[in-house]
C-alpha cells in the first residue's frame, strides 16, 4: 500500500472540491476581519482601553455573555486593535491573552505572563509568592526603559476562580500599570470573589446578548463566501443553520458548526450542492458526536447508571429513584456503590441535559418521588454507551 494520504481519491478530492474553496473560515478559531454586529461592544471595550494611549492604566473591564456570542472573538479583534493604535503612539503596551481552560492557577498564569514578558520562570518548582515577586519585579526594574503597560484578558476566568480562587485578580489588580479584561459566561461570577478584591477590580461590564436569527444570517453570509464555492448554498441553507442556532440560545458558535457539518456531508455525499436536508442531518450529527464524547468521558459507575436508565426505559417503566437503583445493581453487581451516591450521579446526568428528574408527590404519607426520563434518544445513547 502506497502512503495513505496520497491515496489517488483523497489527492482528486483536494483538487477539485467542489463545495468548499476553503474550510478555514469556518473554524471556531479563525478570526474574521470584521465582526458584525458587535460595534457597540467592540467601541466599549475602546472606549476604556483608550486610556493606555495617554500612558494611564484603562480601568478593568468584564465581558459576560452565552456561549458563542463573540465574547473571545471581540476581546482579540480589540486587541489586535490596540496594538496597531498603540504603535502608532510609540506607546509601550503590551496585552496578553490568557485562556483559563489553558491555564488553570494564579501560578500558571503569573509563570505564563512572566514567560510572555521575557522573565523565565518554571512551569512549577518556585512558591508562588516566588513567582509573584519576579512579575512585580518586571515592572519595578523597568527593564524596556519605558513605562510598561500590561493588559490581561483572562477568557473564561470562572474556570480558574472555581479552581484557584481569586488569588489572581488580587494580584493582577494591586499593580499599578495592569488593567484586567475577564470573560465570563456568568453573570453571577463575582460571587466567586470576596469584597476586598471585589473593590479593587471595580470593573466595568459589557454584556453580550444572544445573536437573533437575522444576526446570525449575517455572520454566516460573511464566512460562507469565504468558505464555499460560488452557487453551492441553495438559498434555504444560511436562514435554517441561523433559525436553529437562534433557539440554541443565539450561539454562532453552533451556526458555523451547523454549516461546516452541511457542507461535508454533501461534499461525502458527492452532492452539487448544499440543501436543507444537509443542515438537518448535520444537527443530528453534531448532537451525536456531542453525546458520544460526553459518554464516553464518564466515569463508568456513571455509565452504569446510564445502561440501567435505558434498561428501564426500554421496558417503558416509570423510573423511581428505587426502581433505578435496583437495575443498576443487578448491572454493578459487587461494585455497586451507595444508594446516596447515585443522587449525585443522577444530579450530574441531569446538569449534562441527558436526563430529567420530576418531583411528584404520591399523596399523604406516602412522601415524593423522583420520577428520571431520558432526554437524549434512546438508540443514539445504545450505541454510545455499547461501541465504546
Ligand atoms: N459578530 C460576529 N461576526 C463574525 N463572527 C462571529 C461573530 N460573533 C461570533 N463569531 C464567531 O462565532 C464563533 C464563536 O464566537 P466566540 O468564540 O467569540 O464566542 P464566545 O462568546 O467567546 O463563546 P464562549 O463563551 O463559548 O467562549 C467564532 O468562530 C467567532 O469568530
Ligand atoms: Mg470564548
Amino acid at each position: 500500500m502506497g502512503n495513505i494520504f496520497e491515496d489517488e481519491k483523497l489527492f482528486s478530492d483536494r483538487r477539485k472540491n467542489i463545495i468548499f474553496k476553503d474550510k478555514r473560515p469556518l473554524d471556531h478559531r479563525y478570526l474574521p476581519e470584521k465582526l458584525v454586529h458587535r460595534d457597540m461592544q467592540i467601541r466599549q471595550i475602546a472606549k476604556y482601553w483608550v486610556d493606555v494611549l495617554d500612558d494611564v492604566t484603562p480601568s478593568n473591564v468584564t465581558l459576560y455573555g452565552k456561549t458563542g456570542t463573540g465574547k473571545t472573538a471581540a476581546s482579540k479583534f480589540a486587541r489586535e486593535q490596540l496594538i496597531e493604535a498603540a504603535n502608532n503612539a510609540n506607546i509601550f503596551v503590551k496585552i496578553e491573552y490568557i485562556r483559563c481552560t489553558d491555564y488553570t492557577t494564579e501560578y500558571q498564569v503569573i509563570a505564563e505572563l512572566c514567560n510572555r514578558l521575557g522573565r523565565d520562570v518554571p512551569n512549577r518548582g518556585w512558591t508562588k509568592a516566588e513567582v509573584v515577586n519576579a512579575f512585580r519585579q518586571l515592572f519595578r526594574t523597568n527593564a524596556y526603559g519605558k513605562k510598561l503597560h500590561l493588559i490581561v484578558i483572562l477568557d473564561e476566568i470562572d474556570i480558574l476562580l472555581d479552581k484557584d480562587g481569586d488569588g489572581i485578580l488580587y494580584t493582577l489588580t494591586r499593580a499599578d500599570n495592569i488593567s484586567v479584561l475577564s470573560i465570563s459566561n456568568y453573570l453571577d461570577f463575582k460571587n466567586l470573589i470576596n469584597s476586598r478584591v471585589k473593590s479593587s477590580l471595580n470593573d466595568k461590564e459589557i454584556i453580550f446578548p444572544p445573536y437573533g436569527a437575522d444576526q446570525l444570517s449575517d455572520i454566516l453570509s460573511e464566512r460562507a463566501a469565504l468558505s464555499f464555492n460560488d452557487d453551492v448554498l441553495e438559498a434555504d441553507v444560511i436562514p435554517l443553520c441561523s433559525a436553529m442556532a437562534a433557539k440554541e440560545e443565539g450561539d454562532a458558535r453552533y451556526a458555523l458548526d451547523l454549516l461546516k457539518n452541511a457542507g461535508e456531508l454533501a461534499h461525502d455525499e458527492n452532492c452539487k450542492k448544499v440543501v436543507s436536508d444537509h443542515v438537518r442531518r448535520a444537527k443530528d450529527r453534531i448532537e451525536h458526536n456531542k453525546i458520544t464524547e460526553i459518554i464516553s468521558t464518564l466515569p463508568l459507575q456513571q455509565q452504569r447508571v446510564l445502561e440501567a436508565i435505558l434498561t428501564l426505559t426500554k421496558q417503558k417503566e416509570e423510573i423511581t429513584s428505587g426502581k433505578l437503583y435496583e437495575s443498576y445493581t443487578e448491572i454493578s453487581k459487587k461494585d455497586a456503590v451507595t444508594y446516596r451516591r447515585i443522587f449525585d450521579f443522577i444530579n450530574e446526568l441531569e446538569l449534562l441535559g441527558i436526563i430529567s428528574t420530576n418531583t411528584v408527590s404520591r399523596g399523604r404519607g406516602k412522601g415524593r418521588t423522583n420520577i428520571i426520563k431520558l432526554q437524549c434518544d434512546e438508540t443514539l445513547l445504545e450505541t454510545a454507551l455499547y461501541t465504546i
